[in-house]
């Protein structure tokens, strides 16, 4: 597993807004390999989705700009002309399930037509055939025939996931976006939907890019894990480094305050709020909540560190930074 199927480099992403511009991705840079999960997790509004819907280029009217590099095997597709990348790679190389897609199904469209859609739509194959390979991806992601003649309404959550997970997987798609894909389900359902893109990664060859705040569900699923903070990717190792060797401040504080049954700790919750991203703080953007905070985070923009195998982290801790 040692293929790289997906690069980014210097990633960065703004918006306009009436109070200014607000930088939602700033210069990400990583990595994802063939047949790798990577987690990216960090807290409500620093900047995932807009991570992912960039790599999709799926931008908002009201986009300030959009810089970096992005790599699929081997060659670059941010500079691409739009009509070539819905061509060749939005959808058929690179599909996403968004967040929330489950809630947004049409609901006046029968499953099957919707799940049929992107192959009519996006590759232009004729409503039969993308109906029949509709029905086969419905019944392995485990949604009988029956059901797939029906309507979004008649469908629990569980089952309306699986229909936006067949959405993107029809395609054959090479990476796959999932944005939240469980958020919304209980804890049960939560877990077969886990199992489902486990087995479905198997099954067609897939990487995964896989969002969450919630630290439980990346520990099921993810090889490696990319923490976010206010826009920026502060840390990114294999899973196991994460959990038991976080090295960004932000990234042991997180773990700290998530309650585990094993470990008899006091939870603590990070002080403070996420910073604005229209004028985020200077230098290290984690220092005024980071409890471990030095005079350099506050001075100096902390480079990526490396700090272990295979292992990243924005943070002076453990550094000699004299
Ligand atoms: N179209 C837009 N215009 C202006 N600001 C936006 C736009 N989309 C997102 N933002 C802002 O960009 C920042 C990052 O948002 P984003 O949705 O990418 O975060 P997120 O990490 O996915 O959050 P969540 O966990 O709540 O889904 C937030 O401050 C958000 O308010
Ligand atoms: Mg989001």
């Amino acid at each position: 597993m040692n293929e790289v199927i997906l690069k980014l480099k210097n990633f960065s992403l703004s918006y306009k807004t009436r109070k200014g511009i607000l930088e939602a991705v700033k210069n990400a840079d990583f990595e994802l390999k063939k047949g790798e999960t990577l987690a990216i997790v960090g807290e409500s509004g620093c900047g995932k989705s807009s991570l992912a819907r960039g790599i999709m280029r799926l931008f908002p009217r009201n986009l300030e700009k959009v810089s970096g590099e992005i790599y699929l095997n081997g060659e670059e597709i941010l500079s691409l002309d739009e009509e070539s990348y819905r061509k060749n790679i939005r959808w058929s190389k690179i599909s996403m399930v968004f967040q929330g897609a489950m809630n947004s199904l049409n609901p006046v469209l029968k499953v099957v037509y919707q799940v049929a859609e992107p192959l009519m739509v996006h590759m232009k194959i004729d409503k039969e055939t993308a109906f029949k390979k509709a029905k086969e991806i419905l019944s392995l992601v485990g949604i009988s025939e029956s059901f797939s003649e029906r309507y979004p309404f008649e469908l629990s959550g569980g089952m309306k996931q699986r229909v936006v997970i067949a959405m993107a997987l029809i395609t054959n798609p090479q990476i796959v976006i999932l944005d939240e894909p469980t958020s919304a389900l209980d804890i049960i359902t939560q877990a077969n939907i886990m199992n489902l893109l486990k087995l479905l990664k198997k099954e067609f060859n897939l990487s995964y890019i896989f969002i969450t705040h919630d630290i439980a569900t990346a520990s099921e699923l993810a090889d490696r894990v990319a923490v976010m903070y206010a826009g920026e990717i502060v840390e990114i190792s294999p899973a196991e480094s994460f959990y038991y060797k976080p090295a960004h401040g932000y990234t042991m504080m997180l773990l700290n305050s998530v309650p585990t049954l094993k470990i008899d700790k006091k939870l603590r919750s990070i002080p403070g709020t996420p910073p604005s991203l229209i004028s985020p703080p200077k230098a290290c953007r984690f220092h005024p909540r980071c409890q471990f905070v030095m005079d350099i985070c506050k001075i100096k923009e902390p480079p990526m560190f490396k700090k272990d195998e295979e292992h990243f982290a924005k943070c002076y801790i453990g550094e000699s930074h004299e």
